[in-house]
């Protein structure tokens, strides 16, 4: 991926900010992030252009396609809560916006000859599994009936931008041209980061209670003890969009993967983040709706497909995720915060 032009839309989201901060690492990259949020000043890179501006607005889209990207990453999308509460902007954003810009891109690439890669964020949301099944894990083509608008959204494109990819390939061939669509999508369990907090999904309990907790703020969790979810560190999340943009395309079976690290329930993020904040003070108080939603996803996922064909392990388990990663990092965060509030004050 060295040396590519990146578009990545949804930029100041919670996986923006952390695939951004990595692929800016390497110099070579040119990454335009895009955002309805103004970002200018939270990407000072001299690789990383900011834009303001609606990934549902065309002329905007059709005047970035223009700049001939080698890799897009399509973060923007409202995450379930949200969905729910909004569901024709969700539809807006979430399905329109995206199969706007995949068209656009295999137009592009077909006229311009050239090769485009999407990458695309999926979800654990597309599943809807009985809550009383058994707890096998779950692997992509099961139980693909998700309760969720959010859940239908993603499937939706998952599948189009199969599809278009597909249909880009044999246009090309019909007219003996190089032109290709590159469609690959991971489906993310919950993802726990120290630096930023979700907004607007289901499975942020986990995210918050640590984040409340080292903020030495009261929460309550709005799903049962036991209720239980696969999760990730934001690192592993971001380390495993690297890797499928780099997977040699021959050595893959599918277009979509869902990659998992550990599950577990919310009593059992409750004990460690008390182990890390004795202090915490941490509830329940269930919410039907949002509990309805985290008990029709998987408790647990079959990941063998990532894990053979393009070598996906995540870093961290659930032990070293919380000791090495989550609580170091988030009293770092929220210390650097306070040290800034006290000067800034002073
Ligand atoms: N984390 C997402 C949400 O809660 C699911 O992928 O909406």
């Amino acid at each position: 991926m060295n040396g590519s032009s990146i578009l990545v839309t949804g930029a100041a989201g919670e996986i923006g900010h952390a695939l951004i901060r990595e692929l800016a690492t390497n110099q070579g990259n040119h990454i335009t992030a895009l955002d309805l949020r103004d970002i200018s000043r939270e990407y000072s890179q001299r690789n990383v252009t900011t834009i303001r501006g609606d990934v549902c607005d065309s002329s905007l889209i059709n005047s970035l396609i223009e700049k001939n990207y080698d890799i897009v990453f399509h973060l923007a999308a409202l995450l379930s809560t949200s969905a729910e509460n909004n569901p024709d902007r969700a539809h807006a954003v979430n399905v329109d916006a995206s199969a706007r810009l995949l068209s656009k891109l295999s137009i592009n690439a077909l006229e311009r000859n050239r090769k485009v890669k999407f990458i695309f964020p999926s979800s654990i949301a597309v599943h809807g599994v009985d809550p009383s099944a058994a707890d096998a894990p779950v692997k992509e083509d099961q139980y693909l009936n998700p309760i969720t608008v959010y859940g239908i959204n993603k499937l939706y494109v998952e599948q189009f931008g199969a599809y278009l990819a597909r249909r880009t390939r044999n246009t090309a061939l019909r007219l003996n041209r190089k032109g290709q669509l590159i469609f690959r999508a991971i489906r993310f369990p919950g993802i726990l980061s120290p630096d930023t907090v979700p907004t607007g999904g289901t499975s942020d309990y986990g995210p918050e209670m640590l984040h409340a907790a080292a903020q030495g703020k009261a929460y309550e969790c709005f799903v049962k003890p036991d209720s239980t979810l696969p999760f990730c560190t934001m690192s592993d999340a971001v380390r495993a969009l690297l890797m499928l943009v780099d997977a040699p395309e021959e050595n893959l079976t599918r277009s979509v993967y869902a990659i998992t690290a550990f599950s577990v329930s919310a009593e059992q993020i409750r004990e460690k983040v008390c182990q890390a904040f004795p202090e915490a003070q941490i509830g329940y108080n269930p919410d039907p709706a949002r509990l309805a939603i985290v008990e029709s996803w998987p408790r647990y996922i079959d990941d063998s497909a990532a894990r053979n064909d393009w070598g996906w392990l995540p870093e961290y388990n659930f032990e070293r995720a919380f000791t090495e990663n989550l609580i170091p990092a988030v009293r770092n965060f929220y210390n650097k915060a306070e040290s800034h509030h006290s000067s800034v004050s002073a």
